[in-house]
């Protein structure tokens, strides 16, 4: 759409029409306007899935593995292949604008949305993001570059104000989103926090660096509710406002621009660039618009198993993995998380899969007719209920699986009914006269014995077993923040004994009032059984196998949106578990399913750490294809991870009279274990396959001019008796240096593939950016001439090769 077009489509709106555009029509569409051919647009999250317009359990989605997981792929091809997947979920879903890829960075290992986000680095989370942004809109769906900027943990989220130099902005957590730019990304998604006192959706970093020195020419989208006032954010460069059709702007603009508070070539701006988006998107009657999903069930399948392989990282490995069929007669598979595994974080981006494959699952097929399996969960992991799902629940008026969900008028009379799959319900129908949403169920004990059962919401709520009220409570909303309002309510629990395993009815009532969000949970988990017993049971099973899988992990209650973590423990008796299955079976794989770090306090005593991350909708195929070397594990790590919380040198998330200061400079991630001169656990950029590799020369420019690239060239070969994929990583130092520097910073990577005992060469392109630092008193990038070092290795702590390399000044 040429940029006159876009002005006479203007010319037909008035004012009352522009501003109408500028909020949303409701939660996830954008406003259409006849007198221009311009229909709504569908919005949806992202980053896991593409949920589409409603969160119902009946409306499935492709799951990806989480955004940690496709950090650590290290292969933009990959990524973008996975962009190409979003973006066939989207047109299946009717979706014009997808909302991903999150662009924070893994600031503290304790930020509750860490799993959302790629990387430490702004380097390797601005390829993979561009990458995943340039996937995703070739199908012609939008991508959203989110949340700018500075929104990288959770505390205080809505209101924080992130105290960060200009430099460290720039270099940091703005480049991300430079190269979503770059890569031409159609939205930028303002966050809820403040950055130097400024709200964002309000902040002057919208028009510059963005929109002026970028030249972004899409659409700024405030997140959900982040709008505060009408007219700053107006002036500020802000385009769309969601949700709506309420907010501050809607009539309220059209009165600011009416008082000239607010000057109509700004509405006329936010229009020229929303109607510039509906032409991209096709929703501007004339333009074309993608029909079909390019992905049918089984390429997704495919796709996403060889991600999870892809994206998992071997930590270490004791000559254990792979493990080869032909050696095993029996395996065990132990911990809770083999059967009931992690496969998405929490919060807005979560989606409903239409399968899902456990790590158990996937060994028991990988392993038919060839090995017995045999699974022991372990002690349970004290977390509190699990939303009620079709496994032991009835619905009781139809019998199905599942529960019932209704809606009650003021006099309890039924206004609604209808049968749901699962007691997390979080957008019952719209019935304006109903009072009271009630989910019940016929609960089938497994066992008698104390039973823990839940509610979660805001407003009275009650719970009965048989029709004894067993929860009786008016639990009023106390935060304004949407992820704890309408996708994860605090859950409130009572314990109680059930002396048989006849079924029980269980009733859930929340009243409907306003302002009290629209979710209601209800939640049971049966007795667990003695930590010491099952315990024994698993290292009974371990000692009797050939070898020993043990799936260890994080919860719901752990990563989530809306909270940070208080520690990086396992929880439960994991760490008890690993070890006492470790110490009778020396081939014991711990695998690791969370979404960020963890502790491993027992890393050393396992014959191999696999992390598999939150891995989706195939986390069972993908990790069988490692475990039996069907596939190597391809991962590199995204994020420096920690021994223990302690030793992590930026973990405070906490502000301090609503600010939260960034004082670490530019020394994030790997920069800053390397400054205090710490040890972590495992550096950035590290990952084993199942090959061995050789380094040989290194070809790299002894000099380079201001403004240029240049090219290191690696070769090396793999000494391994199988084929093998290898992560080259350059990085830079520059010890006296008159400005303040990270000890040592990435500059770029390369991957190769190499069969056995063959030779490849790596070829690293580093792009000037990275010899160039940004000058807060000329407010512009320059660069230092002089010596910088030059490191070639496979970590940022296993550097093999070093050179000198002269920067000049280009003239002559
Ligand atoms: C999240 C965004 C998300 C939006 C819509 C917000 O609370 O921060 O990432 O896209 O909700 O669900």
């Amino acid at each position: 759409m040429s940029e006159d077009m876009l002005d006479r489509l203007l010319e037909k709106l008035d004012l009352v029409q522009k501003v109408r555009l500028l909020s949303g029509a409701t939660t996830w569409r954008t406003a259409g306007e006849q007198a221009v051919g311009l229909r709504e647009m569908v919005t949806s999250d992202g980053p896991a899935g593409v949920r589409g317009e409603a969160w119902d359990e009946r409306l499935t989605s492709a799951l990806l593995p989480s955004a940690s997981a496709i950090g650590a792929l290290w292969d933009e091809g990959l990524v973008e292949e996975l962009g190409g997947l979003l973006a066939s979920e989207a047109v299946r879903k009717g979706v014009d604008v997808v909302l991903a890829p999150t662009l924070n960075l893994h600031r503290t290992p304790l930020g509750g949305r860490h799993f959302e986000c790629f990387s430490e680095d702004p380097v390797l989370t601005g390829r993979t993001g561009a990458a995943l942004v340039r996937g995703i809109q070739a199908a012609g769906v939008a991508a959203t570059a989110k949340h700018y900027v500075a929104n990288d943990s959770e505390t205080g989220r809505m209101h924080v104000d992130v105290r960060v130099s200009e430099r460290v902005l720039r270099e940091v957590y703005l480049a991300p989103f430079e190269a979503a730019v770059e890569a031409g990304v159609w939205l930028v998604m303002a966050g809820y926090n403040s950055v130097n006192g400024a709200t964002m959706t309000a902040s002057p970093l919208l028009a510059e660096p963005l929109k002026g020195d970028w030249g972004f020419d899409g659409v700024v989208v405030s997140d959900w509710g982040a709008l505060r006032s009408t007219v700053e954010p107006a002036l500020a460069a802000l385009d769309l406002a969601m949700p709506g059709p309420q907010g501050p702007w809607a009539e309220s603009l059209v009165r600011a621009v009416e008082d000239g508070l607010v000057p109509e070539r700004a509405v006329d701006e936010k229009v020229r660039r929303l109607l510039r988006l509906a032409g991209r998107v096709g929703a501007l009657g004339t333009s074309p618009r993608p029909r079909t999903p390019a992905f049918g069930p089984d390429d997704t399948r495919t796709l996403l198993r060889r991600t999870v392989a892809a994206g998992s990282v071997l930590l270490s490995n004791r000559a254990v993995l792979p493990l080869d069929p032909a050696s095993l007669a029996t395996v065990a598979v132990i911990g809770v998380h083999a059967g009931s595994p992690r496969l998405q974080g929490g919060g807005s981006a979560g989606v409903f899969p239409a399968h899902a494959v456990t790590p158990l699952d996937g060994i028991r097929a990988r392993l038919e007719g060839l090995a017995r399996v045999v699974h022991v969960p372990g002690p349970g992991l004290g977390v509190p209920p699990a939303p009620l799902g079709t496994g032991w629940c009835s619905d009781p008026r139809s019998g199905e699986p599942g529960v019932l969900l209704r809606l009650l008028d003021e006099a309890g009379h039924e206004l609604h009914a209808e049968h749901r799959l699962s007691g997390r319900q979080l957008e019952p129908p719209v019935v304006p006269a109903a009072r009271t949403v009630e989910i019940s169920a016929l609960v089938r004990p497994q066992a008698a014995g104390e039973w823990t059962f839940g509610i979660a919401g805001f407003g009275r709520m009650t719970l009965a077993l048989d029709g004894r009220t067993v929860l009786d409570g008016a639990f009023p909303c106390t935060t304004d923040d949407p992820a704890v309002v309408h996708v994860n309510p605090p859950l409130h629990t009572v314990r109680t004994t059930l002396d048989t395993t006849q079924p029980v009815l269980l009733t859930a009532r929340r009243e409907l009032v306003p302002g009290a969000g629209r979710a209601t949970v209800v939640a049971a988990a049966p007795p667990e059984p003695g930590a010491a017993a099952a315990l024994a049971e698993a290292v009974g099973a371990a000692r009797d196998a050939d070898a020993v899988i043990v799936v260890v992990g994080t919860t719901e209650h752990t990563e989530t949106e809306g909270h940070d973590r208080g520690d990086l423990r396992l929880g439960g008796h994991q760490d008890a578990l690993v070890r006492a299955v470790a110490a009778v079976n020396r081939r014991t794989v711990a695998v690791v399913n969370s979404g960020g770090p963890v502790e491993l306090p027992w890393r050393d005593e396992a014959g191999a750490v696999l992390l598999t991350w939150f891995p989706g909708q195939e986390a069972g195929t993908g990790l069988a294809d490692v475990l039996f070397g069907d596939a190597e594990p391809g991962g590199r790590l995204p994020t420096t991870w920690a021994a223990a919380l302690a030793d992590a040198p930026v973990t405070h998330a906490h502000p301090v009279d609503g600010r939260l200061s960034y004082g670490e400079g530019v020394h994030i991630g790997h920069r800053a274990w390397l400054l205090t001169g710490r040890r972590p656990a495992y550096w950035f950029g590290h990952g084993l396959g199942y090959t061995t590799w050789e380094y040989g020369a290194v070809e790299a420019p002894a000099a380079v001019a201001e403004g240029s690239s240049f090219t290191v060239r690696v070769g090396l070969r793999n000494t391994g008796d199988r084929p093998g994929r290898e992560v080259v990583q350059v990085y830079l130092a520059r010890p006296r240096s008159a400005v303040e520097r990270p000890a040592r910073w990435f500059a770029g990577y390369a991957a190769v593939h190499a069969e056995a005992g063959a030779w490849a060469s790596a070829v690293v392109e580093v792009p000037a950016r990275a010899l160039r630092h940004w000058s807060e008193a000329e407010r512009s990038w320059r660069t230092e001439p002089g010596a910088y070092e030059l490191l070639v290795g496979r970590s940022a702590g296993d550097l093999t090769w070093s050179g000198t390399l002269h920067l000049h000044d280009g003239v002559g």
